[in-house]
């Protein structure tokens, strides 16, 4: 069937993968920010969220994706969701996993499969969610030459033969990895059906090398598999709650559309917490929600899309999990048993 683009949902992205593994990077370098250095230790703490309307990421991939291929792709944008790596953040990396339709598993060339790269992984396969390889850092591989504006297949070529045998075994190793966790794996270009492996895309964040290619093919990936039914976002209004800020919440809403004025419920510390939205605020497109910045003011918005909102009573809000809308026929206290049951 035929459905206008008005109504076409964007698919929801989450980037995982090991400590250090260059998530945060990799983003600063889609959205022209420096955000991983102003992180505590360089450590990502809380989940965050941008997101990147398809004309955007049509202008940032035009130069090596050609025209034809870009009108393949149907998609309003794509929200991105920032994930700690860190072990110790594994509740935030299964809330996560819980709130995307694709994702990306970015794993650090010089280190191969780790720990968390693993318990991503597991979470991406429970969940049955479709995931594309960034195979991050390949500047580090001794010796490696910029190619700018060059696609990552032919970069590869231009390399000089040590690189390309460093480049070769290391890529050797992480498939042979992937293999031993049950999964089949290969370069994007290299032949063979793309509908029976999960592509890696050899990326560098530092020179943006290889990140056109990744998010192209994100996108492609999520067209391809919803030729049929396409997304489509519904009444239905689903919101998850990602942090929790002292008087404002950050939630991503997932699905449907939030009104200033809307009466929700969320979790709290002590009990259910039943308030009015006062003020529904996102930060600019390509930009970071968990950044204080400039706000837009909305009087209502559509998923999908980072938002923070505030109300009175937030103080005390748990996160990582839902919030629910109260409509004047509904039961207030079934609601409230709801939330609290997240
Ligand atoms: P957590 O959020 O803490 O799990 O880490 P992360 O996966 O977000 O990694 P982050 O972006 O914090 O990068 C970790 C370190 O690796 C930083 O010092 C980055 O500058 C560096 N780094 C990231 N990507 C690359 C890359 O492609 N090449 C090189 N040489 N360094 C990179
Ligand atoms: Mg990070
Ligand atoms: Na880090």
């Amino acid at each position: 069937k035929d459905v206008s683009e008005e109504s076409l949902r964007s698919p929801i992205c989450c980037i995982m993968g090991h400590v250090d593994a260059g998530k945060t990077k990799l983003l600063d370098r889609i959205r022209g920010t420096n955000l991983q250095e102003g992180e505590a230790g360089g450590i990502t703490q809380q989940i965050g969220a941008t997101y990147f309307p398809a004309e955007n990421i049509r202008e940032r991939t035009k130069e090596i994706i050609s025209h034809v291929d870009h009108a393949k792709l149907k998609v309003p944008g794509l929200l991105v969701i920032d994930t700690p790596g860190h072990e110790s953040f594994s509740k935030l990396r299964s809330h996560g996993s819980d709130l995307c339709d694709i994702a990306i598993l970015v794993v650090d060339i010089m280190h191969g499969l780790e720990r968390q790269t693993i318990e991503s992984l597991n979470l991406l396969k429970m969940r049955n969610t479709d995931f594309i390889v960034a195979l991050n850092k390949v500047d580090r591989l001794y010796g490696w030459k910029t190619c700018r504006h060059t696609q990552m297949k032919e970069a590869i070529e231009q390399q000089s033969k040590d690189v390309r045998n460093e480049f070769r075994m290391r890529l050797d190793q992480i498939i042979t990895q992937f293999k031993e966790q049950g999964l089949n794996t290969d370069l994007y270009y290299s032949k063979g059906n793309i509908r029976e492996r999960y592509s890696i895309v050899p990326t560098s964040a530092i020179t943006g090398e290889g990140i056109p290619e990744l998010l192209w093919l994100i996108l492609a990936q999520w067209t391809r598999k919803n030729k049929v039914e396409k997304p489509t976002y519904s009444d239905q209004v689903q919101v998850e709650v990602v942090e929790g800020l002292g008087t404002t919440i950050d939630v991503v809403l997932v699905n449907g559309v939030l009104h200033g004025g809307d009466r929700i419920v969320v979790c709290g510390k002590q009990g259910p917490i039943v308030t009015t939205i006062r003020s529904l605020l996102t930060p600019h497109p390509m930009k970071e929600l968990r950044v204080e910045g400039t706000y837009l003011h909305h009087k209502e918005i559509k998923a999908v899309q980072g938002i923070k909102i505030t109300a009175q009573g937030l103080e005390h809000a748990s996160t990582a999990t839902g919030l629910y809308v109260v409509r004047p026929q509904d039961d207030l206290e079934e609601i409230e048993e709801k939330a609290m049951e997240d």
